[in-house]
C-alpha cells in the first residue's frame, strides 16, 4: 500500500503513512497559466490510499486527475473533509444535490471511501459505501485536563458534543440557533449558570464564523470568563479566525481535515486504524 498525499492534504497524509508505516507517493502538482490543473503519481504499489480533502473547487478536479492517473490501482479515498456535503438535500425546485453528485463522481473511481464526521445523515445517504471516522472523541481528549463546559451551537449537534464530552470527562449543554442565511444566525437566549467558567463551543465545521461569534456573545453575556471553539472541519472562510478573535473568542482550535494554522488537533490516528 501506497499513500498519495493530495494537494490539500500533504501534511495528514503524511501523518497516516508514518502511523501506518507505508510508503508516502511522490507526487507532482502545477497549475497551468489558464487555470487547469496537472497530476502525476509516482505511486509503484497496485494499492493506493489518496488522502484529499475537498475544500474548494481546485480540491474536486485534483482529486479527480488523482482518481484517473491511478487507473489500474486498487484505489481507496480519504476525503477528511468532505465539501458540498451542506447540500445535502433539494431544498428549491430544480437543484443540484451537490453531495450526490460528488457521491457518484468519487465511487465510480474507487473501493473505498472514507471520511471524517461528514456534516448530516442525510448527507451520508447518497454514498454506497461510505465509512465514517469520528474525530469526537480526539476532540475530547485535547480537553481532558480542563475544567470546561463544553456547548453545542444547536441541538442537532448534541449527540456529536456528548461524545466529545464524555471523553473530556466534562458537562455539556446546548444552544438554539435559526440559521437566517448561509452568513447569518441568531441565538435563541437562554439562562446558563456558567459564571466563572470556561466554556467551549462544539461544532463540526466552523465556515464564516458566524455560528461561533453569535454563542460567545451569548455566552459573554451569560457570565463566561473564557470561550474557546473547537471544530472538526476549520473552513474558516473569508477571515473568519480575523472575526472570531475580535468578536471575543479566546482560541479556535480545529483537526487537520483543513490544513489550516489552528490545526492542532490530528485525525491521522483514527483514519490509519481504519487500514
Ligand atoms: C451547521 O449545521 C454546522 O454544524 C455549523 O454550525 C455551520 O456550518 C457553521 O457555519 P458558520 O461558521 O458559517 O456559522
Amino acid at each position: 500500500m501506497e499513500i498519495v498525499p493530495g494537494p490539500s492534504s500533504p501534511l495528514l497524509a503524511s501523518r497516516i503513512a508514518d502511523k501506518l508505516g507505508v510508503k508516502l507517493s511522490k507526487t507532482n502538482y502545477r497549475v497551468f497559466p489558464d487555470g487547469e490543473l496537472y497530476v502525476r503519481v509516482g505511486c509503484k504499489d497496485s494499492e493506493s490510499v489518496i488522502v484529499q480533502s475537498i475544500n474548494s473547487n481546485n480540491d474536486l478536479i485534483f482529486l479527480l486527475l488523482l482518481l484517473d492517473a491511478l487507473e489500474g490501482k486498487e484505489i481507496s479515498v480519504v476525503i477528511p473533509y468532505m465539501g458540498y456535503s451542506r447540500q445535502d438535500r433539494v431544498f428549491h425546485e430544480g437543484e443540484a444535490l451537490s453531495v450526490r453528485a460528488i457521491a457518484r463522481l468519487i465511487e465510480g473511481y474507487s473501493e473505498r471511501v472514507l471520511s471524517v464526521n461528514i456534516h448530516s445523515k442525510e448527507a451520508r445517504k447518497h454514498f454506497k459505501r461510505l465509512e465514517e471516522v469520528d474525530a469526537m472523541p480526539v476532540i475530547g481528549m485535547n480537553f481532558a485536563d480542563d475544567d470546561i463546559l463544553m456547548v453545542a451551537p444547536d441541538k442537532g449537534a448534541c449527540e456529536e458534543v456528548k461524545r466529545a464530552a464524555k471523553v473530556a470527562d466534562c458537562d455539556f449543554d446546548y444552544l438554539e440557533k435559526t440559521r437566517l442565511s448561509s452568513e447569518n444566525v441568531v441565538m435563541k437566549a437562554k439562562n446558563f449558570n456558567i459564571s466563572g467558567k470556561k466554556v467551549v463551543i462544539v461544532d463540526d465545521i466552523i465556515s464564516t464564523g458566524g455560528t461561533i461569534i453569535e454563542a460567545t456573545n451569548m455566552l459573554v453575556k451569560s457570565g463566561a470568563k473564557e470561550v474557546d471553539a473547537v471544530c472538526v472541519h476549520p473552513v474558516l472562510t473569508n477571515f473568519a479566525l480575523n472575526r472570531l478573535y475580535a468578536e471575543g473568542v479566546y482560541k479556535v482550535i480545529g483537526t487537520d481535515t483543513i490544513e489550516k494554522p489552528v490545526s492542532e488537533i490530528t485525525v491521522a490516528e483514527i483514519i490509519a486504524d481504519s487500514f
